[in-house]
C-alpha cells in the first residue's frame, strides 16, 4: 500500500472508529458488535504501525500515552470553578427559589440535574481538538491531567466543530467498574477504595496513564466554562449545545417552572437513585436563564443561581469511647467524640468534632453511650442523638477542663462565645494548627505539607513559625518518618513554588482574625502589597465595600504587633511574593465617572443593553452592582416593568433613573 492510499484508509476507519465510540461511550447505544469495534481499532493501529507519519493526537489509538509524569503541572483556571451551597431538605430549597424570585423576579425557570459524585474536572479544546484537562484544584488553580483524561473513552479528542472552549464536568466510576476494582485490590491483599469518588480522584492522581486508562472511568460535562460569542442564552441550550459538540451529558436532566417540579423531581430520585449504573449523591438545581444568573452572581465560593440537593445520609450506631479535646488555631477549645469504629457511607468513622460544651449538654452526651452517628453532606461524621433507653448506668458524664490540654495556661470564655479559648499567643497547639492552615488549599496550597508532615516537623523543632518552612532542607524533610528521595525533592518544590503565590494567598495563610479567603482577595486587590495594607487604617479599611469594623480592628491590630513585622521581614527575606499578581478590579477612586464607588441595583426589563452589559459597564466605570435595594444603594436603575424594588428605592428615597437616562451616562463615558 502506498502512502496515498494509506492516509485515505486512515482517515476512513478513525471515522468509523470515533462513530462507534460516540455511539458506544457517549450516547450508549452501540449500533456495532464488540467484536466489530475492535477489528477496525486493529486495523487502524497496524496502519499507523507501519506509516508513522500517519499517526495524529487525536486519533483514537493515542489515548494512552507512554509516559510517565514526575507531577502534574499546575493550571490557572480563566473562570474559577466554582463549588455549590447545599440544600438538605424541601425548606432549604423554597428558601434557595424565595432568595432567587427576590433578586430577579417571578419570572424564573430551573433545570434539575443528578449530582455525580466523582471528581470535577474542565477540558479545554483548541479549534476541535481536546488539548488540556484540569482538577479543579483550590476553583483557581489545579492540575494537569491530561494525560490521564485522554484515557477516558467518551470524552472525544476532537469535537464535532471546530471550536476553541473550555467545558467542565465529573469524571466518575461507574459501580460496575468500581466493584470489579475493589475485587481485584482485595484479591491482591490492598486496601480497598472507601467510594466510587475516592476510586476516580485516585484513579486520575496516578501519574503513569495507564493505570487510569485501566480504570473504566467515565464522564459527564454540565458546563461551560465561557460562553464567548456562541449566543447560547440559557444553561439548557448550553448542554444541549455539549451535545451537538459530542460531548457526554446526563439525560435525567429537568426543566422545571415552579419549585415543587423541582422538590417531585428531586423526591423521584430518591427512589429510583439506587437503579442508577452510577453514584449520585443528590440534585443540582440551576436557574436556567444566563442573564438571571449574571444578576444573581456569585459569592466567593459558589454561584447564587444553583445550590445542590443532598440526599440523607446513612446513619449508625456506635459507642461513644470518650471524648478528647483540641486545640485550634485560634485557641478554640473543642470536644471531639472518640467512637467505636464503624462503617458509614463507605468509610470507617472514629471520631466525630462535638464542636463545644453547650452541644455536648444539648445533646446529654455521657461517655459510654450508645450513639447515632452520619456523616454531614455524607463527608464530616456528627453525632446525632443518643440513645437513652440503651444506657447501663455506667456511663459517665464529661466536664470540660479549666486549663488548657495543651499548654496549660488558664481557659476563658469570650463575651457573647459558647467556646472556651486558650489565650495563650504560645500555645504549641495554636502556632502548629497555624503552620497547618498556612500550607491549606486557600493558603498557601503546599502540596506534600499536610497536617502529618506539618505536626512532625514542629515536634522535631525544625519549624517554630512558617518563615521557617522557607529554610528547610532536603536532609531535614529525609530524617522524617516515611519520608523518602522523591517526596522530598518534590515537597521542597511545592514550597519553592508557594514563593510566587498572589497576595491573598500568604494573606488568607498568615491567619488574622475575621479575614476570610474572600476578604483576603478584595485587600489584596485594594491594596497590592503587603507593606500597603500593613499601613491601611481602620478608616481606609471599614471605607472597602465587604469590610467591617470588626476586621478592620483586627486586621489594625494585627500589623501593630512587632512579632508580625519580625515574621514578614523574615518571609520577604525567604524570598516569599508580598503583592498581588491577579486581574486588577477597577477601583472606584481611579475612575472618574458617576457610577465610581457607587452601588447600583439593576431592576425591571431594559431595552437597549441585557442586564449583563449594564452591569458590565457600569462596573467598568468603578460602580458596584448588587443584586438587592437596600439603605446602602445609591442608585437604582429601573427599566420596563420595575416592581417592588423600584417601590423600595423611592421608599429610602434613593435616586431612580431610567434606561435612556443609563444610557446617556454612559455616552458621556464613552463605554
Ligand atoms: S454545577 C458553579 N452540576 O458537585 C457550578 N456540579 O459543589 C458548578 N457536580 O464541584 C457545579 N454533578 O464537581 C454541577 N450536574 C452537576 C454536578 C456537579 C456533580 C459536582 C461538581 C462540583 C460539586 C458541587
Amino acid at each position: 500500500m502506498d502512502l496515498q492510499v494509506a492516509r485515505q484508509k486512515v482517515i476512513e476507519l478513525r471515522n468509523l472508529v470515533n462513530q462507534y465510540g460516540y455511539e458506544y461511550y457517549v450516547l450508549d447505544q452501540p449500533s456495532v458488535p464488540d467484536a466489530e469495534y475492535d477489528r477496525l481499532m486493529n486495523e487502524l493501529l497496524a496502519l499507523e504501525e507501519q506509516f508513522p507519519e500517519l499517526t495524529s493526537p487525536d486519533s483514537p489509538t493515542q489515548r494512552v500515552g507512554g509516559t510517565v509524569l514526575d507531577m502534574f503541572e499546575k493550571v490557572e483556571h480563566r473562570t474559577p470553578m466554582l463549588s455549590l451551597a447545599n440544600a438538605f431538605n424541601d425548606q432549604d430549597l423554597r428558601d434557595f427559589d424565595r432568595r432567587i424570585r427576590q433578586i430577579v423576579g417571578d419570572d424564573v425557570s430551573y433545570v434539575c440535574e443528578l449530582k455525580i459524585d466523582g471528581l470535577a474536572v474542565s477540558l479545554k479544546y483548541e479549534d476541535g481538538l481536546f488539548v488540556q484537562g484540569a482538577t479543579r484544584g483550590d476553583g483557581t488553580i489545579g492540575e494537569d491531567i491530561t494525560s490521564n483524561l485522554r484515557t477516558i473513552k467518551s470524552i472525544p479528542l476532537r469535537l464535532r466543530e471546530n471550536v476553541t472552549i473550555e467545558v467542565r464536568g465529573e469524571a466518575f466510576m461507574p459501580k460496575r467498574s468500581f466493584e470489579a476494582l475493589n475485587k481485584a485490590k482485595e484479591e491482591r491483599g490492598e486496601e480497598p477504595f472507601a467510594n466510587p469518588r475516592n476510586a476516580a480522584a485516585g484513579s486520575l492522581r496516578q501519574l503513569d496513564p495507564k493505570i487510569a486508562a485501566s480504570r473504566n472511568l467515565d464522564i459527564f460535562l454540565y458546563g461551560i466554562g465561557d460562553l464567548g460569542e456562541t449566543g447560547i442564552t440559557s444553561h439548557s441550550e448550553g448542554l444541549d449545545y455539549l451535545d451537538r459538540l459530542g460531548l457526554k451529558t446526563n439525560k435525567e436532566r429537568r426543566k422545571c417552572g415552579t419549585i415543587d417540579d423541582v422538590i417531585s423531581f428531586v423526591n423521584s430520585w430518591v427512589e429510583k437513585r439506587p437503579h442508577l449504573p452510577y453514584e449520585i449523591d443528590g440534585i443540582v438545581i440551576k436557574v436556567d436563564s444566563l442573564e438571571q444568573q449574571a444578576e444573581l452572581g456569585t459569592t466567593a465560593k459558589s454561584p447564587r443561581w444553583a445550590i445542590a440537593y443532598k440526599f440523607p445520609a446513612e446513619e449508625v450506631v456506635t459507642t461513644l469511647l470518650n471524648i478528647e479535646l483540641t486545640v485550634g488555631r485560634t485557641g478554640v477549645i473543642t470536644p471531639t467524640a472518640i467512637l467505636e469504629p464503624v462503617k458509614v457511607a463507605g468509610t470507617t468513622v472514629q471520631r466525630a468534632s462535638l464542636h463545644n460544651e453547650d452541644l455536648i449538654r444539648e445533646k446529654d452526651l455521657k461517655i459510654g453511650d450508645k450513639v447515632v452517628v452520619k456523616k454531614a453532606g455524607d463527608i464530616i461524621p456528627e453525632v446525632v442523638n443518643v440513645i437513652a433507653e440503651q444506657r447501663t448506668g455506667q456511663e459517665t458524664d464529661f466536664h470540660m477542663p479549666t486549663e488548657c490540654p495543651e499548654c496549660g495556661s488558664e481557659l476563658v470564655r469570650l463575651e457573647g462565645e459558647v467556646a472556651l479559648r486558650c489565650i495563650n499567643p504560645k500555645c504549641p497547639a495554636q502556632i502548629r494548627e497555624g503552620l497547618i492552615h498556612f500550607v491549606s488549599r486557600d493558603a498557601m496550597n503546599i502540596d506534600g505539607l499536610g497536617e502529618k508532615v506539618i505536626s512532625q516537623l514542629f515536634t522535631e523543632k525544625l519549624i517554630a513559625d512558617v518563615a521557617d518552612l522557607y529554610t528547610l532542607s532536603k536532609e531535614q524533610l529525609l530524617g522524617l518518618e516515611r519520608m523518602g528521595e522523591k517526596s522530598a525533592s518534590n515537597l521542597l518544590q511545592a514550597i519553592e513554588a508557594s514563593k510566587a503565590n498572589s497576595l491573598e494567598k500568604l494573606l488568607f495563610g498568615m491567619g488574622i482574625r475575621h479575614v476570610g479567603a474572600k476578604a483576603a482577595k478584595t485587600l489584596a486587590q485594594v491594596f497590592g502589597t503587603m507593606d500597603r495594607l500593613a499601613e491601611a487604617t481602620a478608616e481606609e479599611l471599614v471605607a472597602i465595600h465587604d469590610i467591617g469594623e470588626k476586621m478592620a480592628d483586627s486586621i489594625v491590630t494585627f500589623f501593630q504587633k512587632e512579632e508580625v513585622h519580625e515574621l514578614l521581614k523574615e518571609l520577604k527575606a525567604a524570598g516569599v511574593n508580598m503583592e498581588y499578581k491577579g486581574p486588577q478590579p477597577v477601583l472606584a477612586e481611579q475612575v472618574d465617572s458617576v457610577f465610581a464607588g457607587k452601588t447600583v441595583v439593576l431592576t425591571g426589563k431594559l431595552e437597549q443593553l441585557t442586564r449583563n452589559e449594564a452591569k458590565e459597564k457600569i462596573e467598568a466605570l468603578g460602580g458596584n452592582v448588587s443584586g438587592s435595594v437596600s439603605k446602602k444603594t445609591d442608585l437604582v436603575i429601573a427599566g420596563i416593568e420595575a416592581g417592588s424594588k423600584r417601590a423600595k428605592a423611592e421608599q429610602f428615597g434613593i435616586e431612580v433613573w431610567d434606561e435612556e437616562r443609563l444610557l446617556e451616562e454612559l455616552m458621556k463615558q464613552e463605554v
